[in-house]
């Protein structure tokens, strides 16, 4: 029996009620806020590490947990993924270039709930394909989101995001994927960005995870460096991200971390 705190499909997703959409949207506020309040402090010359304790100050501020700060070793409040960096960058005080593009991704623990978020950022003047392939990730994102709904498949999401992106003569990145989420950090089930319609588990109403696709110039393959966290492109080309947490409600979706200010895409950046 598993009533007490919704039931288990037979993949193993949980279906959440009306109360843990609330507790969903609680913590997926909080990290789209920080993700907000950030965004100032990327300019060249900034450090990441500066940045990443700003995030874990504002955590701490709001009397939230950060979920990655002893997550599996990792120290740290964010993941800040520097141009050819694909995901789990490291902060580090290395500073920030005129041009340079990166991905930080925060997630938070409030009252139990996770929200996890990333979107792209960028130091001084955005280069033209920079530009491109942040513009062709969000959209990418949104293409996945769009998909999502009762009755359709996560491989309808992975296909959507897919076909966006290689229409594009952009790459879908393999080696990592999106994931369950909700009073735990990665739940089932992953959520692939590619993949063939009418494939994988039923989307159901209560289910909640993230997508976040992340996209490369090149090619998809990626490598972990020797700090055991730190994926890049092997062909050095530049990568961008963007996630969201979101719920499957009865008509469609819920996104739990839209940006309260407008800053999720970074329209404001060369303004
Ligand atoms: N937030 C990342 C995700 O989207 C996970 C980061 S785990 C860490 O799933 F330990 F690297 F922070
Ligand atoms: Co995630
Ligand atoms: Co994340």
């Amino acid at each position: 029996m598993d009533d007490f705190n919704g039931r288990l499909t037979k993949d193993g997703i949980r279906i959440h009620d009306a109360p843990d959409f609330a507790g969903m949207h609680r913590a997926g506020r909080l990290a789209a806020e920080i993700l907000d309040e950030i965004a100032d402090m990327v300019v060249p010359g900034a450090t990441t590490a500066d940045i990443d304790a700003a995030i874990e100050a504002k955590v701490t501020a709001a009397g939230a947990t950060s979920a990655t700060i002893g997550y599996r070793g990792y120290q740290h409040a964010s993941c800040i993924s520097v141009n050819h960096v694909v995901c789990h960058g490291i902060p580090g005080t290395k500073t920030l270039k005129d041009g340079d593009i990166l991905n930080i991704d925060v997630t938070v623990i409030v009252d139990g709930w996770f929200g996890d978020t990333s979107r792209m950022y960028v130091a001084g003047k955005l280069g033209r394909k920079a530009e491109r392939l942040i513009q062709v990730t969000h959209d990418a994102l949104f293409k996945g989101i769009e998909a999502v709904r009762p009755g359709a498949t996560f491989g309808d999401i992975g296909h959507a995001i897919q076909t966006y992106v290689e229409a594009h003569r952009m790459s879908v990145v393999r080696d990592f994927c999106g994931h369950g989420l909700g009073q735990v950090f990665h739940a089932p089930p992953n959520v692939l960005h590619y993949g063939r319609p009418g494939t994988g588990p039923v989307l159901e109403e209560g289910m909640f995870f993230t997508i976040e696709p992340m996209v490369n110039i090149g090619r998809p393959e990626t490598k972990v460096l020797s700090d055991d966290w730190t994926a890049v492109t092997r062909d050095k080309s530049l990568s961008a991200q963007f996630e969201h947490s979101v719920g499957v409600t009865a008509t469609g979706v819920d996104i739990f971390t839209l940006s309260p200010s407008g800053r999720f895409y970074p329209t404001w950046i060369n303004a």
